[in-house]
């Protein structure tokens, strides 16, 4: 991307008419300078327990939380729509939340399961795991707290145990989203001494502290926990970036980058589309965008109410991130999109 003020077109009015490469969808086509296809996806998938279940997510309409077995033949159906890869989120049944996250070192939870069903299944696709303790833990946080605080070194510790059980259960890209310094360096010496030599790593790298990530919240069920939590910091400022801040977004990518990341995140992703375009410039790596689930929320509920087209603004949306520079976008909006893009839908 060059500095466009070099390249100002000669020919002025009615030589250049801006509108003759507009006018028919072929020269618009011809023209595009960003495009969007399945293979740029990534679809996020909630898991809950039981056979042959689902169940809605209020707030996020569209969404629904998935059984096993019906993730595995989601998943499926994304493969076979050209989808590279499927992110596991896990609604942890309550029983097993603690206020240390255990649940996210068991080899049989719900992600560790599904990763394992997916693989059995044969189905090609990426499966991605976020490494952080939130769905596992009492108090909805990322990290365990001590004395109030969410305690960094001792979390990076259980993160770096969840990350090889992972491993251990089929996961191929590892995706820390608990930004808690130094994770990226212990977790890819750790799997790298364990023999998980080609085993990825997509950093949330630049990770907002952000309100749009409510209904996700709602998703998983750490939402209340978080917000009734008397006893813990009740938002998660205190280890998630500043959302007045771009520079310190380079110094995080850097700093991951540097700790053995091979793809970096930004989250959320509309409302932060320089940061996204600044990683791209200045880093040239692959460079991933998320699309928040209140960001598709915001989307859904207008369009529900008649205010917006929906999918014309979600498929909109999905090209901007492609203009600004991102390589993949996670989307909740990622099976529709892809039939779209197939002329399925
Ligand atoms: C938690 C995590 C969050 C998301 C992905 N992993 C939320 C949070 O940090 O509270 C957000 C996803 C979304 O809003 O769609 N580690």
């Amino acid at each position: 991307m060059s500095n466009s003020s070099s390249r100002l077109p000669l020919a002025r009015y009615p030589q250049l008419r801006m509108r003759r490469l507009r006018a028919q969808s072929w020269t618009r086509r011809l023209v595009a300078e960003s495009r969007l296809s399945a293979a740029d996806l990534i679809w996020p998938i909630f898991l809950i327990d039981g056979i042959n279940r689902t169940e809605q997510i209020p707030t996020m309409p569209g969404v629904e939380r998935l059984s096993i077995d019906l993730a595995v033949k989601a998943a499926r159906e994304a493969a076979e729509l050209g989808i590279p890869v499927i992110a596991l989120f896990p609604a942890t049944p309550p029983a097993l939340k603690t206020d240390m996250g255990d649940e996210a070192l068991n080899e049989n939870n719900l992600v560790h399961q599904a990763c394992r069903a997916i693989k059995a299944a044969r189905i090609p696709i990426g499966i991605m795991v976020d490494i952080a303790l939130d769905p596992y833990t009492t108090h909805g946080h990322d990290g365990i707290a001590l004395d109030g605080r969410i305690a960094n070194d001792e979390t990076v510790d259980i993160l770096v145990r969840q990350a090889l059980a992972s491993c251990a259960a089929g996961a191929e890209i590892l995706s820390p989203s608990d930004m808690m310094d130094g994770r990226i360096g212990a977790i890819r010496t750790a799997v790298e001494a364990a023999g998980y030599k080609d085993v990825l790593i997509l950093s949330y790298a630049a990770k907002y502290a952000s309100g749009f990530y409510g209904p996700y919240r709602d998703a998983i069920g750490s939402g209340k926990a978080l917000a009734g939590s008397t006893l813990y910091p009740s938002d998660k400022s205190t280890y998630q970036m500043d959302s007045a801040n771009a520079h310190e977004a380079m110094r995080e990518v850097a700093l991951d980058l540097a700790e053995g990341a091979d793809m970096v995140m930004v989250k959320p992703g509309l409302p932060y589309l320089d940061i996204i375009r600044m990683v791209k410039e200045t880093f040239a790596v692959p460079t991933v965008a998320y699309q928040v689930s209140g960001e598709y929320a915001m989307l859904m509920a207008a369009s529900e109410r008649g205010f917006l087209d929906g999918p014309r603004v979600l498929m909109e949306s999905l090209v901007c991130f492609k203009r600004a520079g991102a390589d993949a976008i996670v989307t909740y909006y990622a099976l529709e999109a892809a039939r779209r893009l197939a002329g399925k839908a």
